[in-house]
């Protein structure tokens, strides 16, 4: 490591070598998506800070500790986006989607940003896929959440994960549950750590998710919520489950389980990997059925999920699944002299707008060096040009993994290497 500047603490760059994972993860995000007929939206980075305050809930740990917020120039707070479900509602609101069909589908792929203590699988800019659901209240939309990301991990050939699933309830069952819980805590609430202490009033169902092994003993047998749900929360429930049943996709209750989002009403889900460590959840998800009224627009059911992509690539290297490859050139032109260097310079141009991969010498290297720097990048052939080829307009393109050399005419170089490259692959 050199240099003045070090990119920030929890932010990475991702260099040629790595960058093929993601844009496989990436290819296969947009294939699954496509399959299930969700439509790409982006939206910006920055936002009205009290979008997410809003939607997330000032009492999480996102938007309590971890946002990147400021007050720009004009004197607007603003924040660099946490997390995607906000910014796609407030975007499907804004542009009254809602109106203009049914049921919106919608996906994204994108950089997120909180300021949490970086360890493995944490970042402070990680980047997410994810996808909501906007317009039904059918539990078959639940499912497909819960599903896309698997497919996708599946298609990765990731296994061995664990479905995580419960109701968080609505805002009939969920205020008098809330007393009970408190009721419950409040009998502990001396022996509970500070941080459980301090949500006891303002979140008290994040003190299930503690992760204090003292926490953990004196609240294993207080109420949870998927027992205390009203007959619409329990039946939407219990349909979620039957689709997954039905589609032979194993799943576990998990009555405990907490998001850190507070919009979530009926399902909340995530879908863990045991290959991760402290930071296991690949994905999280759940419906936020008073989302789109709470931001103004017109009462929307919606339901959403968001994977880590930085997991999911942390999961398939331990695994160490085979990874594309870096792209090696087609061809490297080795120039011998300045015409050469110019002709050359022309026929990649010729060559890459032709779609074939070429590559040729700028640092003003000997013939042999830049025979080397081709070797290096493992290019497919190696045309050798100098006045004498460039006079006859013959020459002779070297396969570089069998050593052969084919004579060619200059003229059909591309025809060359397109045929010869199409012979080799079948
Ligand atoms: P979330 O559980 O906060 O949900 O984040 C989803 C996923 O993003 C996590 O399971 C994890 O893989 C990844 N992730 C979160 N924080 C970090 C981090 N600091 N570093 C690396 N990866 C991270 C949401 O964001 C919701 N918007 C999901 C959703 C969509 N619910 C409904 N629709």
């Amino acid at each position: 490591m050199s240099g003045t500047y070090r990119s920030l603490k929890g932010t990475k760059d991702i260099l040629p070598g790595e960058v093929e994972i993601w844009q496989f993860v990436e290819k296969v995000v947009h294939d699954v998506m496509r399959a299930y007929h969700y439509g790409e939206i982006r939206t910006p980075a920055l936002e009205a800070t009290g979008l997410f305050a809003r939607s997330i809930g000032e009492h999480t740990d996102i938007v309590g500790k971890e946002m990147y917020t400021f007050v720009d120039r004009g004197g607007d707070s603003v924040t660099l986006k946490p997390e995607g479900t906000a910014a796609v509602l407030r975007a499907f609101v804004q542009h009254n989607l809602g109106e203009q069909s049914g049921l919106n589908k919608l996906y994204y792929i994108s950089p997120m940003f909180r300021q949490e203590r970086p360890q493995a699988g944490r970042l402070r800019q990680f980047h997410q896929f994810g996808a909501e659901a906007i317009g039904s209240a059918s539990p078959a939309l639940d499912v497909e959440s819960m599903l896309i990301p698997l497919e996708v991990s599946r298609r990765l050939g990731i296994d061995g994960l664990t479905l995580k699933l419960s109701s968080v309830g609505c805002e009939k069952c969920r205020p008098p549950y809330r007393e009970l819980l408190i009721d419950a805590l409040e009998k502990v609430a001396s022996q509970l750590s500070e941080e459980s202490r301090a949500r006891l009033r303002q979140n008290p169902m994040r003190i299930l998710d503690s992760k204090d092994d003292r926490d953990q003993r004196l609240t294993a047998h207080v109420p949870l919520i998927k027992d205390h749900l009203c007959a619409e929360c329990r039946e939407h429930f219990e349909q979620v489950q039957q689709h997954l049943r039905s589609l032979d996709q194993p799943y576990v209750v998990d009555g405990r389980l907490v998001r850190g989002l507070d919009y979530y009403t009926k399902t909340a889900f995530e879908i863990t990997s045991a290959s991760l460590g402290a930071q296991d959840a690949l994905a999280g998800g759940g419906r936020y059925d008073l989302l789109a009224e709470e931001l103004g627009g017109a009462p929307t059911p919606g339901v959403g999920f968001a994977a880590g992509i930085e997991r999911l690539i942390l999961v398939l290297s331990k695994k160490k699944l085979s990874t594309p490859a870096e792209v090696h050139p087609t061809v490297f032109l080795v120039a011998m002299d300045d015409a050469s260097r110019r002709w050359a310079f022309r026929q990649a141009i010729l060559l890459r707008s032709e779609g074939v991969v070429a590559e040729l010498d700028y640092l003003g290297r000997s013939v042999r060096a830049q025979m080397r720097e081709a070797n290096r990048q493992q290019a497919g052939y190696v045309l050798v040009i100098g006045e004498r080829e460039l006079e006859t307009g013959n020459a002779s393109l070297k396969n570089m993994e069998t050593g052969k050399e084919i004579s060619i005419v200059l003229e059909d170089l591309s025809a060359a290497l397109l045929s010869h490259g199409e012979k080799e692959k079948s």
